[in-house]
């Protein structure tokens, strides 16, 4: 059923189908971090982010959101949409951690005002920069229409994963989407949402170390990274739609 690959990147691989509007997408082991510079594996993080990410698509597909998603086919497989990947990471905060503090001098875990839409050049060679909206026109990434599109985008999709993660006694302190721009020129989620991709906090712990279930454990050398994967899925699968 899987044809050619495609695409290799560093947490999933993309082959091509007999359907050239359709991809198959399956999720890695593989983990890495600062611009690969640290890599290792996470002991079934394959089959945890396929699930994760399967039912959340579903759960955004269900609130309106368009996304790449088209259906899980094996435990760390899914049909996605074959679509055009804008080369912008679109990272969204509620509270401050990672490279914002560093940036910005901000404390971790303190609250924004505000949602935070920030934009980072996808390029391993430039160690994915964070740029502005001038950079995007300048360098074509994508339209000033788009960059609308997608901030309003990236703030929707904010508004309900924090619903969704709330659920799950988890809070949503920042996370990172990839947009793809299908045959007809629409935006689509795509990529994947997980521990990789999403800082999630458990509400119930205070202690700033044990609190941390996503990849800030890998990152960091925290220990228990599978166990915090696996904490999520059983969360997130527990979770009503
Ligand atoms: P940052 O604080 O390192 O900029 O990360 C912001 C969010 O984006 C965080 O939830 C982790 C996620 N992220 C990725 O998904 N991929 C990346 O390559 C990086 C740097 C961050
Ligand atoms: N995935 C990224 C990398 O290895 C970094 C990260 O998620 O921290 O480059």
């Amino acid at each position: 059923m899987s044809g050619t690959k495609l695409y290799e990147g560093k947490a999933k691989i993309l082959f091509t189908t007999d359907d050239p509007h359709i991809l198959l997408s399956r999720y890695k082991d593989d983990a890495t971090a600062f611009n690969a510079l640290k890599k290792g594996t996470i002991a079934n993080k394959g089959e945890m982010n396929c699930a994760i990410a399967s039912h959340i698509f579903q759960y955004l597909e269900a609130q309106g959101i368009a996304t790449h998603f088209i259906k899980q086919v094996s435990p760390n497989e899914m049909q996605v949409a074959a679509v055009q990947i804008l080369p912008i990471e679109v990272v969204v905060r509620n509270i401050a951690a990672g490279s914002i503090c560093k940036r910005l001098g901000l404390a971790q875990g303190q609250p924004l005002k505000q949602p935070l839409v920030e934009f980072f050049y996808k390029n391993d060679d430039l160690g994915d920069p964070l740029i502005t909206d001038a950079h995007v026109s300048m360098l074509d990434l994508a339209t000033p229409e788009q960059v609308a599109q997608l901030k309003q985008l990236a703030l929707d999709i904010n508004h309900h994963l924090q619903t969704f993660f709330e659920r799950c006694n988890l809070i949503l302190v920042d996370f990172k989407v990839e947009i793809g721009s299908d045959a007809n020129g629409h935006l689509l989620l795509a990529d994947e949402i997980s521990p990789d991709t999403c800082r999630l906090w458990d509400k119930e712990i205070s202690d700033p170390t044990a609190r941390i279930l996503d990849k800030d454990r890998f990152r960091q050398d925290l220990g228990n990274v599978a166990e915090a994967y696996q904490e999520v899925m059983k969360r997130v699968l527990a979770a009503i739609a």
